[in-house]
């Protein structure tokens, strides 16, 4: 899914999530295992102030496991909790409900001391678009779960989502932009499928794709495509529309079906389980 932003849908973005944070007591923060950077949004710290916070390192089945360690520390070093999730398959799901009630001890004292004592914590998912919010809102709540507001002759309001007796959940997430003005976070973004192909066509964005792989993971195309190591991207791009039979009329290379075969191989995890970007050097 390509999602577009305008100024417009930034400020209506901004707005819902204010109106809706004042609701809740914890924010779920999802973020892409594989770009744990680029895909947050530039304005969550400053929404999210005075929240409890969580992030959620979500496709950690599609990043490389020693990064989702390594970037949950990093994010742990910065007074977040952190899990990290694989909604698709459920993965990392049971143990959220327990993580939450630890990120809002604090509030859950502070009631308690004014007697307060059966009041759910609140949270709300937010993130990108495309990172993985209702698939983890499915999974979490499952089908069992109830929910409230909206009854007969109530006014209209929110729907919460009862975990349990003690946590609630806002039924939308909060849909927030990437730092898409920034070319290497969109390059990013753009390999992971979350950005209009469009700042690049489909070849030149595979040939970067290629770039990267060549020095970070350099065995993984001579793995999965048999081609050679070549300085030059668009020759072992080539090689790829060679060895896959990617061809046109005649027996002409058609190096565009090449690079969406790759695109496709990498978005779905068929070329193993690749971090884009490291906590080092990451301010
Ligand atoms: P959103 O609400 O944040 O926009 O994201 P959504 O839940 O629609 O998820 C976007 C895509 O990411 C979906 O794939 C979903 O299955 C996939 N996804 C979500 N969480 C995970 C995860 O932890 N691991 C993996 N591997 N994939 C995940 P899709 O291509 O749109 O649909 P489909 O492939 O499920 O049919």
């Amino acid at each position: 899914m390509h999602f577009q932003w305008y100024p417009g849908h930034m400020t209506k973005a901004k707005r819902m999530m204010q109106e809706n944070i004042k609701l809740i007591d914890l924010v779920i923060e999802l973020v892409d295992a594989r770009i744990p950077i680029s895909s947050r949004n530039p304005d969550i710290d400053e929404l999210g102030k005075n929240k409890a916070r969580l992030v959620l390192l979500n496709k950690a089945d599609l990043a490389e496991d020693k990064w989702n360690d390594a970037w949950a520390e990093y994010f742990k070093a910065k007074g977040y909790s952190v899990v990290k999730v694989n909604s698709k398959k459920g993965g990392g799901i049971k143990s959220i409900q327990g993580v939450i009630r630890e990120a809002c001890k604090e509030k859950i004292e502070r009631d308690r001391k004014r007697g307060i004592l059966n009041r759910p914590v609140r949270a709300m998912v937010v993130g990108i678009p495309n990172v993985g919010k209702s698939t983890f809102i499915n999974a979490l709540a499952g089908k069992a779960c109830a929910k409230t507001g909206n009854k007969p002759g109530v006014t209209k309001g929110k729907q919460w989502i009862r975990l349990n007796k003690q946590v609630e959940l806002l039924d939308t997430p909060g849909i927030l932009w990437p730092k898409f003005e920034d070319q290497a976070v969109g390059l990013r973004l753009a390999f992971i499928g979350s950005m209009k192909d469009e700042i690049l066509n489909t070849e030149e964005l595979a040939a970067e794709l290629i770039k990267f792989l060549g020095t970070y993971y350099p065995d993984v195309l001579p793995e999965k495509y048999a081609v050679e190591p070549d300085e030059d991207p668009y020759v072992v791009l080539h090689q790829i529309a060679k060895n896959r039979n990617c061809v046109v009329r005649g027996n002409e290379l058609n190096t565009e079906k090449a690079a969406m075969l790759l695109l496709d191989d990498f978005r779905n995890g068929r070329l193993g389980r690749l971090t884009l970007e490291y906590p080092e050097g990451v301010c």
